[in-house]
């Protein structure tokens, strides 16, 4: 696909080559978000930031990632704090905003609200999550460390065998995740969560059309052996009707030490898109395994800005002159990565 100018709306859009060409410029990318360099190829560039739902790390990482390349970040957070809430349309909210921004990220509870929020904008708009629908910079970051934590144990994904566990039916992370995995082969996927709560049937059917092998549990203990990658997801209870209906669900599938050492190989990764639930009756990934070196949310997060630097760059495209504008960074650095 050619990334310039172009909308991120789902993982739908991308061929293999693609995400890979991601990939390559997110690995370039490493100096400036460990802050050895900083760039001004975006300079002078703004980014109008759109979360219309809570966010903590999508929101944050993308303005670093834009900050990062030396641009501008503008950020609306609150459907009450905008015009939305005085019964703007997305269209006219759109047309407004693109003539302020040269990209806009947004994140919205309304299901293909950010294609349609797209179609009128006049810039470059990348989906932060639709509702339940797709989070593909997420996927693409998870996919991204995934791809990191395997070729540490000499592994690839072609072929790999992965387990996502939780609120399935709800987890845009999951739906995006799924259908990027698609594109690599003889993906081995089991897909743990309670019966009212599977992965949507649409989502599976492409996945055993593309030749992948599916098996569906409600079974933690014996859904998690044999697999590369354990991704755990919360339960996504701004879904449900009411709280009462999620408290169903919540903390029915945990993951601590005692149950990973049970139960995975040696060397299973552990992923999170995050935020984990760590409330007593939720408690999906617990806190005993944060010092567990197999434990990889972090990196993902670490990684969520080195996907995101990659997605400006190509979309403004600026991939070329991120170099051609750096400098050593002058601050103290400390060693945190
Ligand atoms: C996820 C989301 O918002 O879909 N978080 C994220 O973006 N990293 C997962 C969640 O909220 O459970």
């Amino acid at each position: 696909m050619d990334f310039r100018g172009a909308h991120i709306i789902s993982v739908n859009q991308f061929a293999r080559d693609d995400v890979e060409r991601v990939f390559a410029v997110a690995d370039t990318m490493e100096p400036y978000a460990h802050r050895e360099h900083f760039t001004k190829a975006l300079e002078g560039a703004i980014l109008g930031n759109m979360f219309f739902e809570p966010s903590t790390r999508t929101r944050v990482s993308f303005g670093c990632a834009f900050n990062l390349l030396g641009g501008h970040v503008r950020e609306t957070t609150d459907v009450k704090a905008s015009s939305i809430s005085k019964g703007e349309s997305l269209y006219d909210t759109a047309r407004v905003i693109s003539g302020y921004s040269d990209v806009i990220v947004m994140r919205h509870p309304q299901v293909g609200s950010v294609a349609e929020f797209a179609k009128a904008s006049r810039v470059p708009v990348i989906n932060g999550g639709d509702g339940p629908n797709e989070h593909p910079s997420q996927a693409l970051l998870d996919l991204y460390t995934i791809k990191k934590e395997l070729a540490s144990n000499d592994t690839k994904i072609d072929g790999m065998n992965i387990a996502m566990v939780g609120d399935l039916k709800h987890g845009r992370t999951v739906h995006s995740l799924s259908q990027l995995l698609q594109l690599y082969n003889d993906i081995h996927f089991t897909l743990i969560s309670p019966k009212e709560l599977k992965m949507p049937k649409d989502i599976v059917g492409k996945l055993g059309d593309a030749g992948h092998t599916v098996i569906e549990t409600d079974d933690m203990e014996s859904g998690l052996g044999d697999n590369n990658t354990v991704y755990l997801t919360r339960i996504q209870e701004e879904r449900f009707t009411s709280k009462l209906e999620a408290d169903i669900y919540r903390g029915r599938f945990r993951l601590n030490q005692a149950i990973y050492t049970r139960n995975c190989q040696p060397n299973t990764v552990i992923m999170h898109p995050l935020p984990r639930d760590s409330r007593k009756d939720a408690n999906e990934l617990d806190n005993d395994l944060n010092q567990h070196p197999n434990l990889a949310i972090f990196r993902q997060t670490d990684n969520g800005v080195l996907v995101r630097m990659a997605l400006f760059s190509l979309i403004l495209d600026v991939a070329d002159k991120v170099e051609q504008t750096a400098s050593k960074a002058g601050w103290y650095t400390g060693s945190r990565f």
